[in-house]
């Protein structure tokens, strides 16, 4: 709905406390609970003044409808994620917009397709066997350390495909985490010794890393990601400039790493906190053969992923800027306005998962399917043009390795652990997650 289709009088003017700042702050403490009484005392749009900025809060399913499927394209990912990630990450593909965005997107696909995962899968499976490998001489394990540094080699191998020295390796890998770390920081500016200033540094090195493997990518091919984005060329014929292969790569890398790490942190917290259902998964692996349809298409271990993002959306809140006056559930939005869409709220709405915070992976399977109850029940990976480019990737290499993970160890917490969630911008343990690991 939008302000062509009610006028601006009839609609309602967004309400919310005097001070943003505090409410932020315990939002970040207690997402479900703060947002709740937020929705409850303003309404299902509300105002948040943070240090001179207003963030629109839109709770709801039809809200995030409305807003991710943009059909009026009203909304703009660009200026929005631009304000958190725009120096480090800037001409990735979700801060691109409208045709420009459509355009990139079509090239991009191509280094999606269908055989180009079963491909990325045989170049991961060996490196899970050996990563996994060493797991077992680790002292005091924390899963989501493992899964971290995991998932980085393992990105070296089917996103950059680049044989590299140890030393080459971890000066690639430093640079890529002070990159997304520099998102997060307090000061954004670059002073010296700042988060900030240290990005920037990093998206320099990461810059001249790729361009120096560029000619030869561009000349040998290969079937990493890198490769695959120097050769995808879109149906109607158009390929990428060395800038853009440079600019997705360093996006990309991004987008993978924390999501699939908190994904399977989330995975590995709840089948150690329900362990029943660790032992369902271990039994469903057992059985599953090692080739890519088996993996894949092995559905509990689906569900189990689906269940895990609900409860913990590595993405927790998805923001736009308004790009002319218009309406969201009859609240108006004036231009220039930030809006913001919350899986990580919405996924705990009782009206359409019952019993929330529960670990239940049977709401995915029929005859439940709570997540068709709307169009929207589900969207940890987004929603419209700018939906999870990489969710199948995701899921195979989640499928991968969980594969082999519950195959080769158990792991367990204390009773009564609960994880410590920080959410300050994506989620993540701060104890880490430490578990006891048994080789089976
Ligand atoms: C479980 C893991 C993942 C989750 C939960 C996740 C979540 C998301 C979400 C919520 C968005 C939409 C953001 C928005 O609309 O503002 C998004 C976009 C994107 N993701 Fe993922 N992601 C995951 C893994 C990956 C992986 C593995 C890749 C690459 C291989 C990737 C690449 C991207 C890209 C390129 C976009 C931008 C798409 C566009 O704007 O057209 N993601 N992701």
């Amino acid at each position: 709905m939008t302000a062509t289709v009610q006028t601006t009088e009839e609609l309602r003017t967004p309400r919310g406390p005097l001070f943003g700042l505090p409410h932020l702050l315990r939002l970040r403490r207690q997402p479900i609970s703060h947002n709740d009484f937020l929705r409850a005392s303003y309404g299902e749009v509300i105002k948040l003044n943070v240090f001179g900025t207003t963030l629109h809060a839109c709770y709801g399913l039809d809200a995030a409808e409305q807003i991710l499927i943009n059909r009026n394209r009203d909304f703009a990912n660009g200026p929005a994620w631009s304000h958190f990630i725009g120096p480090f990450f800037h001409r990735g593909l979700m801060l691109l917009d409208f045709d420009e965005h459509l355009h990139h997107r079509r090239i991009l696909q191509m280094a999606f397709t269908n055989d180009a995962m079963r491909r990325y899968h045989a170049v991961m499976v060996p490196h899970i066997r050996s990563g996994l490998e060493q797991w077992a001489s680790v002292p005091n394990p924390r899963m989501h350390e493992l899964f971290k540094a995991l998932t980085l080699d393992l990105a070296l191998e089917t996103f950059v495909g680049v044989d590299l020295p140890r030393a080459e390796q971890d000066r690639v890998n430093k640079a890529f985490i002070a990159a997304v770390r520099a998102g997060t920081s307090i000061v954004r500016r670059n002073v010296p010794g700042t988060p900030w200033a240290r990005g920037l540094t990093a998206r320099k090195e990461l810059e001249a890393f790729f361009y120096e493997h560029l000619p030869a990518k561009r000349r040998d091919g290969g079937d990493d990601l890198f490769a695959q984005l120097c050769i995808a060329t879109s149906e109607d014929g158009d390929v990428f400039s060395d800038e853009d292969v440079v600019n997705h790569m360093i996006f990309l890398l991004m987008a993978a790493h924390d999501t699939s790490t908190i994904t399977m942190s989330s995975m590995a917290y709840h089948l150690a906190r329900y362990p029943e259902w660790q032992e369902k998964a271990r039994a469903a692996s057992m059985e599953t053969g090692d080739d890519y349809d088996s993996v894949v298409g092995n559905e509990l271990l689906e569900r189990i992923m689906k269940e895990s993002l609900r409860l913990c959306s590595p993405v927790p809140s998805m923001p736009r800027v308004a790009v002319r006056d218009t309406a969201v559930n009859g609240y108006l939005i004036k231009e220039g306005s930030f809006v913001a869409v919350s899986p990580f709220y919405n996924h705990h709405d009782p009206q359409y998962w019952p019993d929330p915070t529960h670990f239940d992976p049977d709401r995915f399977a029929e005859p439940r399917r709570e997540d068709h109850g709307h169009r929207m029940a589900f969207h940890a990976f987004g929603g419209g043009v700018h939906k999870c480019i990489g969710m199948y990737f995701a899921g195979v290499q989640v499928r991968a390795i969980f594969h082999e993970l519950l195959r080769t160890y158990s792991w367990s917490v204390p009773a009564g652990y609960t994880w410590p969630l920080d959410l300050v911008a994506l989620p993540f343990p701060r104890d880490r997650l430490p578990v006891t690991l048994e080789r089976l």
